[in-house]
Formats: structure tokens, C-alpha cells, sequence
């Protein structure tokens, strides 16, 4: 029977979640959906081997433990937050306990593919992939998700869980790739980007922290505008170039030079790599 009383009202759906791996990723994501209201910390468990970092999420009444069977009975929800390679023996450990009707697996883990997960734990289970970006950790990230076997159900509630920390879509797992290079190492291009404008703003006049203030700042808005109002980049450039101005000529500069070449070039780059190494 659901509980609808005043004091559940927020989490009386919620299934419980188990964060498998609390480093970096792990405990990030645990912070945003505590943050967002998405789960009760009584509904949400951690784990790693060396526990100390988690005693903040534990003050906030999440259950943290290095016992990840113990964490998975609890959870219908598991997310895998270890690195690749130590992906194999958590699953191996935790094949025996998983149930198909209980338990749905999201791998955060790079690289491994569904069906490398379901070698191990078998065909029955559903299991999400997703690929978030360090922003996640201030609720920004951007989560490419795709999924086998998974309810309309479970397709919501992933889908919800990554857009309680910034934005998410549902991909093919032949894109993981290119996800994991357009979201993922897009932070550190668009880093780059950034980068590149502080050095030029301090050479027009200003002091590093200033430079870094707009440069940011700027970057943030360029962004927001196109997500709040769903237009292409060159509909919002053409109205900041007026003709013989100060922008199309810095513009058409940077593109003399192959500013947007060089862009694309390093994507691909990036994507050649993945797939050659992985
Ligand atoms: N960081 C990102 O932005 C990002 C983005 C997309 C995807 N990913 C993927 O996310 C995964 C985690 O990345 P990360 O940067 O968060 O790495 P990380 O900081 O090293 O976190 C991995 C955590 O797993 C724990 N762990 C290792 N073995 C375990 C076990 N047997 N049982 C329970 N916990 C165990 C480790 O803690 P103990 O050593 O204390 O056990 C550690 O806290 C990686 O596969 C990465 O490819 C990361």
C-alpha cells in the first residue's frame, strides 16, 4: 500500500538506489539526487572499500558500506561507479544476488559494453549504460543513456534520475562513443575555448580573474541562450555581427586561421581513438 501521508510526499515512490563505487562519479551523483529531492537518503546506499570519504553522505543519513551485496539487496536501482577495470570481479560478486524482476543495473563505466555486463550477470536483467560529464557534480552534466531490455518504467526513471543533475537522451549504444566524446570530453574542449579567451582578454587589458569572469560567463549565456530558446548558433551570431564590425571580422579571422576545422578535427580525432583503444 502507498503511503501517501504529508511527510512521504516527496519520496513515496522512489525505489531505493545502490551506488556501487563511491569515488569521483559515485559520490557526485549520490550529492545531486539528494540535492534534486530525487531520493531520501534512507532510500539511497553507497559503497567502497575505504569509507572514509562517504562519512559526509552518511551525516546526511545515506547508508554507506563496503559490502556491496548488502547494499544490493536493499536497492532495485544499482549503479556501477568502479573503473573499468575492476568492473569484471564487482560483477562477478554481485551476479549470485541479482534478481530480474528486482533489479535493474546502470553502468557508468566507460568503454564496457551491455552485452560484455550481461556475459556476466546474465540475459535476464535489464541493463541502462550512461555517460555523464564532470558537471554533474553542480547538477549540469550532460548523460547520454541507452538501455536492453528496459521497461517504459525503467526507461523513466533513469531518464528522470540523470535529468535531476542537468539534461539527458536516449541514444544507440553504437553512439556510446561518440557520446563519451561529444559530452564527456566536450567539457575539456569547451575548456579549451575558455582558456584561449582568458589569454586573449588579458592581452586586451584585463587581470586574469576578470578575464576568467566574462569568459565564463559568456560562455554560459552563449549556451543557455541556445537551450532556452532552441535556435542554431549562426541565427544568434548574425545578430551580435554588424557589417564592417568589430565580431564578423574576428570571426572571419578565426576561421582564416581554421578555428572550426580544428574543432571538428579534434572530435574526430578523439573518436578515432576511442575506437581504435577501447
Ligand atoms: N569522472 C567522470 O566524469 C566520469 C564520466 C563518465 C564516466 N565515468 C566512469 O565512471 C567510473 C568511475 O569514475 P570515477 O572518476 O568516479 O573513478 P573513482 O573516483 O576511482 O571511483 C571509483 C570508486 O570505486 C570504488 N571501488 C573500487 N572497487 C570497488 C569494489 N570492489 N566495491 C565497491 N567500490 C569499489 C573505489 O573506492 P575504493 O578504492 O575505496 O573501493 C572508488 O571510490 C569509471 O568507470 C569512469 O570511466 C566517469
Amino acid at each position: 500500500m502507498v503511503d501517501f501521508s504529508p511527510s512521504n510526499e516527496i519520496y513515496f515512490m522512489q525505489p531505493t538506489i545502490a551506488i556501487i563505487g563511491g569515488g569521483n562519479l559515485g559520490a557526485s551523483l549520490a550529492e545531486g539526487l539528494l540535492e534534486g529531492n530525487f531520493v531520501s537518503p534512507a532510500n539511497l546506499y553507497v559503497t567502497r572499500r575505504n569509507l572514509q570519504s562517504l562519512f559526509p553522505l552518511q551525516q546526511r543519513g545515506v547508508h554507506i558500506t563496503d559490502q556491496n551485496l548488502q547494499a544490493i539487496n536493499n536497492a532495485q536501482y544499482i549503479v556501477l561507479a568502479v573503473k573499468p577495470f575492476q568492473l569484471k570481479e564487482v560483477l562477478e560478486q554481485l551476479q549470485p544476488a541479482l534478481q530480474a524482476d528486482k533489479h535493474v543495473l546502470i553502468s557508468l563505466v566507460t568503454g564496457v559494453w551491455i552485452h560484455e555486463i550481461r556475459e556476466i550477470v546474465g540475459n535476464q536483467l535489464s541493463v541502462f549504460r550512461a555517460m555523464p560529464n564532470t558537471a554533474i557534480a553542480i547538477r549540469e552534466s550532460m548523460t547520454c543513456i541507452c538501455s536492453t531490455n528496459a521497461t517504459a518504467e525503467q526507461i523513466d526513471f533513469v531518464s528522470n534520475l540523470f535529468n535531476q543533475l542537468g539534461k539527458s537522451v536516449h541514444i544507440e549504444e553504437k553512439l556510446m562513443d561518440a557520446a563519451t566524446v561529444l559530452g564527456a570530453c566536450g567539457t575539456a574542449f569547451a575548456m579549451r575555448y575558455i582558456r584561449a579567451n582568458i589569454q586573449g582578454g588579458i592581452e586586451i587589458g584585463f587581470s586574469a580573474a576578470t578575464a576568467s569572469l566574462i569568459a565564463a560567463q559568456t560562455v554560459k549565456g552563449a549556451a543557455s541562450l541556445l537551450l532556452t530558446k532552441n535556435t542554431h548558433p549562426e541565427q544568434e551570431i548574425d545578430k551580435v555581427t554588424t557589417p564592417k564590425g568589430c565580431t564578423i571580422a574576428g570571426l572571419n579571422e578565426m576561421e582564416h586561421q581554421g578555428f572550426s576545422s580544428s574543432l571538428i578535427k579534434g572530435v574526430v580525432t578523439s573518436y578515432r581513438k576511442i575506437q581504435n583503444d577501447m
